[in-house]
């Protein structure tokens, strides 16, 4: 993906632009720009397709003027405005193929963002790679300290792009939202302009090193307080729920089990941690092997997460700490 223009001072244009000309912004694949006439037609389709439309703050059908009132609004604009809402085109070799919604406050402190693909154009990365070009001009040229988005619960995808965008899930804010005729639940995800650097600059490639190492008093916490990604939570227990697990086993097959707990550490960084148990007195032999996601810099890094608990017989509850250098890739 191409690296954004560095950081510029601010600007404060006598028409209240927050500087010159910084748009269109270019990425590998994409410009994002404003709005403009030819746009009309695509963004009327795609904003009537059911399945765009599904989970978002439209009601159907979306009327052609809206698109015709949302191109003059942007007419002669080369930048967000603070204060106001932004809508900007992702052009695709000149096709319109989606738009990205940029809601800055008055202060250029805050930004919200929202995005809508044409299903054809959806899975190929092009929200991400928009949304990472826009997110990283907030930060770096216009200074926004932190950057948010609302969305429905039901929108898996969208959260998942926030998620690879480093936003995290930040609260549920239940029958918050007036919708479709009900009060409805709504997520919120948020990222700093720390965070976001934090995760432009995260490790690409696996960790050199993977230990396991013992949990004690002092570093418990530690682990406890690892979070996965929300969306990731359809898989695998919380970090409470695998301690809870680990202090109060289920007994397998009416015996009582041994459960063995030991952090992940991946290039000396608490990134996980690994639950097995052992069957004790008669019963079942086998040991379980559960693998929970740590911190999630470290998924696109490499570290495997288990579904759930998955048989293994290369560690057994007796096995002291040890040092894994192999780790599998971790898809998306
Ligand atoms: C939310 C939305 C914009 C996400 O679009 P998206 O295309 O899924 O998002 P991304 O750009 O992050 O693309 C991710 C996919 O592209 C794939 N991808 C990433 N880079 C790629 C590349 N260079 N080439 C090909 N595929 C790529 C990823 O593997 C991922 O696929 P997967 O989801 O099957 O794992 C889209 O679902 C949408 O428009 N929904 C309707 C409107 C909506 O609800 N908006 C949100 C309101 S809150």
């Amino acid at each position: 993906m191409t690296g954004i223009p560095l950081r510029r001072e601010t600007v404060r244009t006598d028409d209240g632009l927050v500087s010159a000309t910084p748009y269109p912004l270019r990425t590998d694949r994409l410009v994002l720009r404003m709005l403009r006439e030819e746009d009309v037609d695509g963004l009327t389709a795609y904003r009537n397709d059911p399945q765009v439309a599904r989970l978002q703050d439209w009601e159907l059908p979306w009327p052609r003027e809206r698109a015709e009132r949302l191109v003059a609004e942007h007419a002669g604009r080369t930048d967000v405005l603070p204060g106001k809402g932004t809508q900007l085109a992702v052009d695709l070799d000149g096709e319109l193929v989606g738009d990205l919604y940029v809601g800055l406050d008055e202060h250029c402190g805050v930004a919200e963002i929202g995005f809508s693909l044409a299903a054809a154009h959806q899975g190929r990365g092009y929200a991400v790679e928009a949304a990472s070009a826009v997110v990283d001009d907030l930060v770096d040229r216009l200074g926004v300290h932190r950057v948010v988005a609302e969305l429905s619960p039901d929108n898996v995808a969208s959260a998942r792009l926030l998620e690879r965008l480093g936003m995290t899930f930040e609260h549920l804010a239940e029958k918050s939202f007036w919708w479709r005729g009900a009060w409805d639940d709504n997520l919120w995800y948020a990222m700093s302009a720390d965070e976001r650097r934090a995760w432009r600059e995260r490790p690409r490639t696996a960790p050199e090193e993977v230990r396991l190492v013992g949990l004690t008093h002092e570093n418990a916490w530690t682990y406890r307080r690892l979070r996965t990604h929300r969306t990731q939570e359809r898989f695998v227990a919380t970090m409470d729920q695998s301690f809870t697990d680990a202090l109060f086993p289920e007994p397998e097959g009416g015996h009582p089990v041994l459960p063995v707990l030991r952090g992940i550490e991946a290039d000396g960084e608490p990134a996980g941690f690994l639950m097995w148990a052992d069957a004790v007195n008669e019963g079942t032999p086998d040991p379980y092997l559960c693998v929970r996601p740590g911190t999630p810099r470290w998924r696109p890094a490499g570290c495997r997460v288990a579904a759930g608990p998955s048989r293994s017989t290369s560690q057994r509850a007796s096995s002291p700490p040890g040092t894994w250098r192999t780790v599998r890739s971790w898809p998306g």
